[in-house]
């Protein structure tokens, strides 16, 4: 049950054959159903969907679709907040290269469920999207997509709960695209995460997938959500027929279909105005489409305007049929913009008396990826969730310190500069209940300078190895059951401050190093333990002795301890005799008087005579006289 991650490693024995009609290989296509317990097949495309139900984690149920766009499947995969807040897949073998990574929410169709959970998204440990309430209701919302590099080897997509109703999926792709694709100039490549906000067809009324155009795969089958109207009465829509030259050329693929419908301003209304909410304080890159459709604008000249957003103007004079060099020629232009508001507002203002035109337009947020942990640090503490047992409500699944908006609980992170890696410099597991034991690998967590274990019912040794966590400040283990003896290596800890082994199983010496090091600066705390000794403040150590001595020194303290109750039986008797003696004397009887006189040799032999068996021997050779 601990088992949240997914390895879908019998994905890559399947192949990913898919048609291109150009000449290049089939670009690499993962499709997963979740929730499904046989490969699917959709209409009309016959992409094929990968099962997911062989591996753990998560509860598979069944799904409805909330939207027209939603691929038809009838599964889906959510994660109920005991199993933690953050669910990964791990999926193994992707090749290096650029990708589209899309993910379709899901609704589980059960009445008695939150109809539409909020949750976020990561992908690689960059999150890249958070789910805004009233998604169900818009197309464009039922899906997250992103582009992004993958380096090759797992590829990493999380969900992450934020309170608002158990994240569920319905399905993820990974869609191989162009190495160029989306080139937006300055400071793209490895390292940004270009997340869909939206992809507008202008014009047209027809939602419509990258496989409705018979696009190149290429392009990663991207939804293109339809605009027939930008407002009312301020545009007109135009459509045609004819062949668009400079489409479906790489590095983006843009399907001709997209060039075929547009919107047109008015005379009522000549600047042609988009607007969308977005998030603050982001960047994003805006794409836009032309194509020259209109049959009334046969000529260079006769429909120019400047390309204005959020007040800025970023094309001036861009005259279609002469940029693309002719009519029914696609034109891509890019920008990146700086967004301080809630809005990004596209204008497109016709110089003269003409009107603007596009054909589409695509936003993305662009994202920095987040630097990852130190992958050795990352595998201690997957050591370190096993052997300590820990509850799967921690969620230490994912990357331990990003998304920085989800981290794990129990583990801080700081950011080596000096690697761009998180390293981890403290553990705060106290007080949880953890039942496992300390495991070897703590040490490579080698940035550690805080560990706090305390008050949990940890058993076993006390590792040696962290004595190589040279820079700990910080070591309270108190309150649990840790047996054993204080390793040696803990005297090789020279920053440390605290040290609080109280309220254990210990036992031994407390080694010299040690204590020189607590005659120092450290504050330490040892009582109430199985029997720690040699410093002030404990009780002396004893003699050292092997286990053969100890057994000799039991079997004489045993054999002692016999003879002491024999000698006091013998001087109970002996008194006894002498009262009767004395008693029988009283009327005349010299026999008692002798015996008596027995017993007091044996009590001589016994203060003289150091060798344990003949003083035993001698006792008991006289016992029998004495008792019978
Ligand atoms: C899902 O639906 C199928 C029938 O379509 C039904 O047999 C199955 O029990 C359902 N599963 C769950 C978890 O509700
Ligand atoms: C996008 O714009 C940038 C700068 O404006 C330019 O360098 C880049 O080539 C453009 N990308 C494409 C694919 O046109
Ligand atoms: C946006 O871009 C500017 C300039 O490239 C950069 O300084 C800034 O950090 C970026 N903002 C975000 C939120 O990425
Ligand atoms: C980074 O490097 C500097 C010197 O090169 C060193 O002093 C510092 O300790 C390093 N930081 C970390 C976190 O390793
Ligand atoms: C460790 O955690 C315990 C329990 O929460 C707390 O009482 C103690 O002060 C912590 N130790 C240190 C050194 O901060
Ligand atoms: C510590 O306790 C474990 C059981 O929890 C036991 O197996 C082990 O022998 C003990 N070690 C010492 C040194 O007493
Ligand atoms: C040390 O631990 C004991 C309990 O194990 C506690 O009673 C005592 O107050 C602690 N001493 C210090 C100085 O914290």
């Amino acid at each position: 049950m601990m088992m949240l991650r997914y390895t879908l490693a019998c994905l890559l024995t399947f192949s990913f054959g898919l048609t291109s009609s150009s000449a290049r290989p089939a670009p690499y296509a993962l499709r997963i159903s979740c929730g499904a317990r046989k490969n699917v097949i959709t209409p009309p495309t016959y992409a094929l969907w990968y099962k997911d139900i062989a591996y753990t984690g998560g509860v598979p149920a069944n799904a409805t679709a909330p939207s027209y766009i939603t691929p038809p499947l009838k599964t889906l995969r959510y994660f109920p907040i005991s199993e933690g807040p953050n669910n990964c897949y791990n999926i193994v073998r992707v090749p290096k290269g650029h990708y589209s990574v899309r993910i379709f929410f899901g609704v589980i169709d059960q009445p008695n469920f939150d109809k539409e959970p909020l949750f976020d998204i990561s992908i690689e440990g960059t999150q890249v999207y958070s789910l805004k309430s009233g998604w169900s209701g818009h197309d464009d919302q039922v899906f997250a997509e992103a582009l992004i590099f993958l380096m090759g080897g797992t590829s990493t997509i999380c969900f992450h709960s934020t309170g608002h109703g158990d994240p569920a999926i319905l399905s993820i792709e990974i869609l191989q695209v162009d190495d160029k694709a989306y080139n937006f100039g300055k400071g793209w490549g490895q390292g940004v995460i270009l997340r869909t906000a939206t992809r507008l067809s202008c014009g047209t009324g027809k939602p419509r997938f990258g496989e409705d155009y018979h696009a190149d795969h290429w392009g990663g089958d991207r939804f293109w959500n339809p605009m027939r109207s930008f407002g009312k009465g301020a545009d007109s829509p135009r459509s045609t027929e004819n062949t668009i030259k400079q489409t479906s050329v790489s590095p983006n693929f843009y399907p001709e279909g997209l060039y075929q419908s547009a919107l047109v301003s008015t005379d009522d209304q000549p600047d042609l105005t988009y607007s969308m909410d977005v998030e603050p304080n982001r960047n994003y890159s805006v794409w836009m489409h032309f194509a020259e459709i209109d049959a009334t604008v046969t000529a260079e000249g006769k429909r120019v305007f400047d390309v204005v957003i959020n007040g800025d103007t970023f094309f001036e004079d861009v005259d279609v049929i002469k940029m693309s060099g002719g009519r029914y020629t696609a034109l891509v232009l890019n920008a990146t913009v700086t967004v301080s508001g809630r809005t990004l507002t596209i204008v497109l203002q016709p110089k003269g008396s003409g009107h603007a035109i596009i054909n589409a337009i695509e936003v993305f947020e662009i994202i920095t990826a987040e630097f990852k942990t130190l992958r050795d640090e990352v595998g201690a503490l997957q050591k370190m969730k096993k052997a300590l047992g820990l509850p799967s409500r921690f969620g230490w699944n994912g990357d331990p310190c990003v998304p920085s908006q989800h981290p794990w609980s129990g583990a801080d992170c700081q950011l080596d500069k000096n690697t761009s890696r998180w390293v981890i410099d403290g553990l705060d597991l106290d007080n949880q209940g953890l039942k496992g034991f300390l495991p070897n690998d703590i040490s490579k967590l080698k940035h550690l300078q805080s560990i706090n274990l305390s008050q949990n019912s940890i058993h076993g040794g006390i590792p040696a190895s962290l004595g190589s966590i040279t820079k700990l400040e910080v070591l309270d283990l108190s309150y649990n059951s840790f047996n054993g003896s204080i390793p040696e290596t803990i005297g090789e800890l020279t920053s440390l401050l605290i040290l609080n082994l109280n309220g254990n199983s210990l036992s031994g010496k407390v080694p010299a190093a040690v204590g020189g090091m607590l005659l120092h600066r450290t504050r330490f705390n040892f009582t109430d333990n199985a029997g720690l000794c040699g410093i002030p403040g404990l009780p002396a150590c004893g003699p050292h002795l092997s286990s053969g001595a100890k057994i000799g020194i039991a079997f004489g303290v045993s054999i002692a301890f016999l003879l002491l109750v024999l000698c006091a039986m013998i001087w109970w008797k002996r008194r006894q005799n002498i009262l009767r003696a004395q008693h029988i004397a009283a009327r005349g009887a010299p026999y008692a008087k002798k015996r008596t006189n027995v017993s007091h040799d044996i009590q001589m032999t016994r203060h003289g005579n150091n060798n344990n068996h003949g003083q035993a021997r001698t006792a008991v050779e006289n016992g029998p006289s004495l008792l019978s």
